[in-house]
């Protein structure tokens, strides 16, 4: 098991004291927090090795071109890809859905297509499909949940057929932690000539992800949310898809060769380059490699039972305590069958009303929808809901302070 006390020694951003308390940080879903390595991998960077990429024959140039195409080799690693040439660098898993969509989707979806999605999706996997769509002439099935948020796969089975050519999906909600079984749902999709890709923004920062093992097409996920700096995030693409995608942004970087003789000829650039069009953010890379370095150190699988510990002991503690009737969660109660993730409401409490008298106790949480309105509205939270979402370097004192602060609140609320 991991040990929450050491990591926590490299996050220097826990020790802030908010409102004279100490900050408890449970607002990871949203972003994590950055330790020490990822800094000091940046700022390295910048006094060492900084130059843009791939343009010079000087040594900084080179350096940093080593650095930045190495960092793409890390992240392949990790999530078991082949190699670099299917890690597309990206801002983060937003850009990389709408890249598969424009560059895949502008390709590949014609009249009488369908594109087969949930009702537990992000905003980011959600509206990119409808403007597909309308675009193309193809049409979005959206497939639904049970009213614990877990995925109706019969209904989901049922809407694939011969007319699907794509199936996006998350891996596990930002709003329930339940987790898809992406294995099962990739072989579905296929045994109908279909594409899936996966939305991994809080699977890959949270439990072990091997691609190939998946057997999925495409995974899109955020660097800034698995301990690395924001603006950059990765797409990866199966080398399988490769030949049905289109370019997308092009310019400069995307091309080994352009000539204009009266027509314009055009020689892509070998992957990932390709699809990494302009100056790239080059730190941003670099330090999302060492945040994966320090993920694999400590082992996805240690991150995932750590985290389901802690759901485990909040529920635990809500119930000792005796308030779990005025805790309406979203999702299923069983830790088992989610990630470290709990959204609910409190009595007839406002959700951002909750949040604010958490945040004077230096609690951070979100409140609203968390970019996924159509699921609270679906399980009848239209007002949304307050989301408390936990990492490696959360411990149980925490949850007990903020089973206390909760304790206190309805005591004061309706
Ligand atoms: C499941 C899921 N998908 C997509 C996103 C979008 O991530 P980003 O804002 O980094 O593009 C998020 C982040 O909130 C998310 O939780």
């Amino acid at each position: 098991m991991l040990n929450p006390y050491s990591i926590r020694q490299d996050f220097p951003i826990l020790d802030i004291v908010i409102n004279g308390k100490k900050l408890i940080y449970f607002d990871n879903a949203a972003t994590s927090q950055k330790p020490r390595q990822v800094i000091e991998a940046i700022r390295r960077f910048y006094t060492e090795s900084n130059a843009n990429i791939h343009r010079g024959f000087h040594h900084l140039s080179q350096e940093a071109s080593r650095l930045y195409e190495e960092a793409h080799d890390t992240v392949a690693e990790f999530i078991g890809a082949r190699g670099r040439e299917e890690i597309v660098f990206v801002r983060n898993t937003t850009e990389a859905l709408n890249l598969v969509a424009y560059a895949w989707g502008l390709k590949n979806l014609g009249e009488g297509d369908k594109v087969v999605i949930t009702i537990m999706e992000h905003h980011s996997n959600f509206l990119p499909w409808f403007k597909i769509a309308r675009h193309t002439g193809a049409s979005v099935r959206v497939v639904d949940v049970n009213d614990e948020g877990r995925l109706r796969v019969d209904l989901l089975e049922e809407a694939i057929n011969e007319k699907t050519k794509l199936v996006a999906i998350a891996h596990m909600s930002n709003v329930t932690g339940v987790i898809n079984d992406v294995k099962a749902i990739a072989k579905i999709a296929h045994s109908m000539g279909a594409r899936i890709v996966v939305d991994g923004a809080q699977s890959v920062p949270h439990i072990p992800v091997n691609v190939r093992d998946l057997g999925v097409d495409f995974l899109a996920f955020s660097g800034h949310k698995m301990l690395g700096p924001t603006g950059i995030g990765v797409l990866y693409v199966s080398e399988e898809v490769l030949e049905d995608m289109d370019t997308f942004l092009v310019g400069g970087d995307t091309i080994k060769e352009v000539h204009y003789r009266g027509r314009l000829e055009v020689i892509w650039h070998d992957m990932p380059w390709r699809y990494e069009a302009g100056t790239p953010n080059i730190v941003g890379g670099i330090g999302l490699a060492e945040a994966v370095k320090y993920l694999s150190r400590i082992g996805m699988e240690n991150i995932h039972r750590h985290e389901q510990e802690l759901v485990k002991y909040f529920f635990k503690r809500v119930e000792e305590e005796g308030f779990a009737d005025k805790l309406k969660i979203l999702g299923p109660r069983s830790p088992e069958a989610r990630g470290g993730i709990v959204s609910f409401t409190l009595g007839e409490l406002d959700p951002h009303a909750t949040a604010i008298m958490l945040d004077e106790e230096a609690i951070a949480v979100r409140s609203g929808f968390h970019c996924a309105q159509p699921l609270h509205e679906r399980l009848g939270f239209s007002r949304g809901s307050v989301r408390a979402s936990f990492y490696l370097y959360n411990t149980k004192e925490e949850i007990d302070r903020f089973v206390e602060v909760l304790k206190s609140i309805v005591k004061q609320a309706p």
